[in-house]
């Protein structure tokens, strides 16, 4: 049998569940779900991080220790997942004496290896963050980078694991597990980071300033540094609490770590080098999401007084309308905009108006015409043996995008499954066919077709919606039990069918006009000429459809394909130097960051890259990047690790200049790569690319 063990990360206990906790367990959940019903054997990993120094302020600040503060807590987590119907199979404190007791074993194990040594240390240190910055890392004020707060110079003794000396045992792994970090840019983003000298990590705490934590086995004058007991959780998990799954294999290694892109370092160089040192295998995969954002691009703080809070949406909508929207509204790697109207929107549209009335049409159509008993088909027509050519395709894609986690993807896919319901109910009036006695065949036909659709829809959707599937299911006289009934043709035709109830109620609110689906991300400070190569998102993309601007001769409207779920549109004023069909399917570079302009009245977002060939004429060679370049596939500056997310404008991008040299993209002596092969453009040495 095949295995999936997916973690989350462990949250903080300290701090309030929200929507970005929510959606990497959900996801999590979804994931299980789905691995469950296509046959593995599954265990999911969630909890809580427990010790450190904010915990010990906060159990003092509430004259409670810091175990009777944890204690009460971590419910607030344990108690929301139970709501969102999550099933995981443990959930691990960090505070339970078993993975205490496995934290020390592991120090130990390093301490008798040689892997941690002692020495005096001095540095920036940060409370708040709990760690030491070097010089260079501060802010312009000198203060801590993350929490903007002042930081202080402190000389003490501490224990450090050598980190340092795995770094090409690192790289190397990496090297040959490419699809390792998922996304892939995620990979290049710590390849990029590998490039420099890897430090040793200072794992220990001495106990005067920060009691509240897992003691050294060899020193008990410190306790061991928050991340390295937290880390381990993922093993000690999986082998101090529960060691196999029932047909006795080991649940370790994970299949996927699943953590916000603000942990990927932790997870991908801290996390690796620790298991290498302990002789412990890896984890198949480490999987970064991006952040919810809000108000179109504002981070959530409490400060903002802008955070989202689960609760109050599943309350008045629902759990399932909340999972759903949580995993089909965000592309998986990239960050998404939370709004009420988004969320209003999404589900009126996708479960009111698409799933819900897909369901109540067929409900009350087999109640009113066939005594709520299901018919069987007969003759099948062209429309009726398209919605099985759809439904089949569907089912394919949904089995391949699963395990590479594209879930939005995979929930859009099944609507549109859902949708060709609606399409073919339109098409087939079975209320008309009603009409006419001679019609009776026909429309039971129509009707099995469309409750046949619909249960693998609903099937499908199990994962997502457990609930509100289940609830479909029974309407329409199923019931889904495993991964046998993820084919077409489950019903037969003499199915009861069962009460019928609106399960997708349509939320009737005003609500705003639309917004960009994608959250625009926060301008920044203006960029240094150096630090733009660093912050420009520079895509693979394929044409997937070429038209001409209606209002300007000059340009072209494309359809691109950043593999990011959905097209982009960009307008190009390739018309002097390509014909259409030269460009359609073509594979090409984006500036995927640019702030998205208006051209003649087209929203372009992004622009492509093409290189002078008569500058008179403004004739252009788009630039190529290699052929087994996919969309999505980030190109970078050899040697330049990206920066922060963050949007670019067209001013940003003439602080610099690219050109051609031997065929191959250039900004100064920083060649332009994809996956570590050149991006070209056939155009005399020296030309601009713009
Ligand atoms: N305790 C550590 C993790 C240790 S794992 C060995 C931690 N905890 S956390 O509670 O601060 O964050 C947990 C996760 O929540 C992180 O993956 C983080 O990226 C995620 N999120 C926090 N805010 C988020 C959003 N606004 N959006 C999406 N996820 C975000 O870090």
């Amino acid at each position: 049998m095949k295995n999936f063990y997916v973690t989350t990360p462990i949250y903080y206990v300290n701090d309030a569940p929200h929507i970005g906790h929510s959606y990497t367990t959900v996801l999590a959940d979804i994931l299980t779900r789905f691995h469950k019903i296509i046959g593995y054997q599954t265990f999911f990993l969630t909890g809580t991080d427990e010790h450190g120094q904010k915990v010990q302020r906060a159990a003092a600040k509430r004259n409670v220790t810091p175990q009777e503060h944890v204690d009460e807590y971590y419910h607030r987590f344990e108690d929301l997942w139970k709501k969102m119907n999550i099933q995981n199979d443990f959930f691990i404190r960090t505070t339970m004496p078993e993975h205490k007791a496995f934290v020390q074993e592991c120090l130990q194990k390093l301490w008798d290896k040689g892997e941690i040594y002692s020495k005096e240390y001095e540095g920036w240190y940060s409370v708040g963050e709990e760690r030491f910055f070097s010089e260079d890392e501060l802010d312009e004020n000198k203060c801590d980078p993350i929490s903007h707060r002042p930081v202080e110079w402190l000389k003490e003794k501490n224990y450090f694991f050598k980190m340092g000396s795995y770094q090409q045992k690192l790289i190397d792994f990496l090297e040959s597990h490419k699809d390792w970090i998922v996304p892939d840019y995620r990979w290049n983003e710590i390849r990029g980071f590998l490039r420099q000298p890897l430090n040793d990590l200072c794992i220990s705490r001495p106990k005067i300033r920060l009691s509240w934590g897992i003691p050294l086995p060899f020193d008990p004058d410190y306790v061991t540094y928050v991340w390295f007991d937290a880390l381990l959780n993922y093993v000690s998990a999986s082998t101090a609490f529960h060691k196999t799954y029932a047909d006795g294999t080991p649940i370790w290694p994970a299949s996927y770590h699943l953590i916000g892109k603000d942990i990927l370092t932790t997870h991908s160089v801290y996390w690796p080098t620790m298991l290498m040192a302990l002789d412990i295998p890896l984890p198949q995969h480490i999987l970064a999401h991006g952040w919810w954002l809000v108000n179109g691009g504002e981070k959530m703080s409490k400060s903002a007084g802008n955070v989202v809070n689960p609760m109050d949406y599943m309350e008045k909508y629902g759990i399932d309308a909340f999972r759903y929207f949580l995993a089909r509204e965000m592309v998986v790697g990239q960050d998404a905009n939370f709004t009420h109207e988004g969320f209003v929107r999404r589900i009126n549209s996708d479960l009111a108006n698409d799933l819900g009335n897909v369901l109540n049409r067929v409900h009350r159509l087999v109640l009113t015409n066939f005594g709520g008993v299901l018919p069987a088909p007969n003759a099948l027509d062209d429309a009726a043996n398209e919605v099985i050519t759809i439904a089949n395709r569907v089912r394919t894609n949904v089995m391949e995008w699963v395990p590479q986690v594209k879930l939005s993807q995979v929930v859009e896919e099944i609507m549109t499954l859902v949708r060709s319901v609606n399409r073919y109910l339109e098409i087939k009036a079975p209320w008309k066919l009603a009409k006419d006695e001679s019609k009776k065949d026909e429309l039971a036909t129509v009707l099995y077709i469309s409750a046949e659709a619909v249960r693998l829809s609903l099937s499908m959707l199990w994962p997502v919606i457990p609930g509100k599937s289940e609830e479909g299911l029974a309407m329409i006289g199923s019931k889904f039990t495993d991964q046998n009934d993820l084919v077409w043709g489950i019903l037969k035709g003499g199915e009861k069918f069962g009460e019928g109830k609106p399960l997708f109620p349509r939320i009737e609110e005003e609500v705003k006009k639309a917004e960009p689906q994608q959250a625009k991300p926060k301008q920044n400070k203006p960029l240094m000429a150096a630090d733009v190569p660093a912050a420009m998102d520079l895509r693979v993309a394929q044409i997937k459809e070429v038209a001409d601007h209606p209002d300007a001769s000059s340009l072209y409207v494309l359809k691109v394909d950043a593999g990011e779920g959905e097209l982009r549109t960009i307008c190009s004023g390739l018309k002097s130097s390509y014909q259409a069909n030269e460009l359609q399917d073509r594979k090409i570079l984006l500036f995927a960051n640019l702030k998205p302009s208006a051209l003649r009245g087209i929203m372009s977002q992004g622009m492509l890259f093409a290189g002078d060939l008569e500058p008179e004429t403004h004739k252009c060679r788009l630039v190529s990047v290699p052929e087994d370049a996919k969309p999505g596939d980030r190109a970078l500056f050899k040697g330049v690790a990206p920066s922060e997310p963050r949007e670019l404008k067209v001013k940003d991008f003439e602080k610099i200049a690219l050109t051609a040299k031997g065929g191959a993209v250039f900004c100064d002596a920083l060649a332009l790569e994809v996956n570590g092969k050149p991006v070209t453009c056939d155009v005399a040495d020296g030309a601009g690319i713009h």
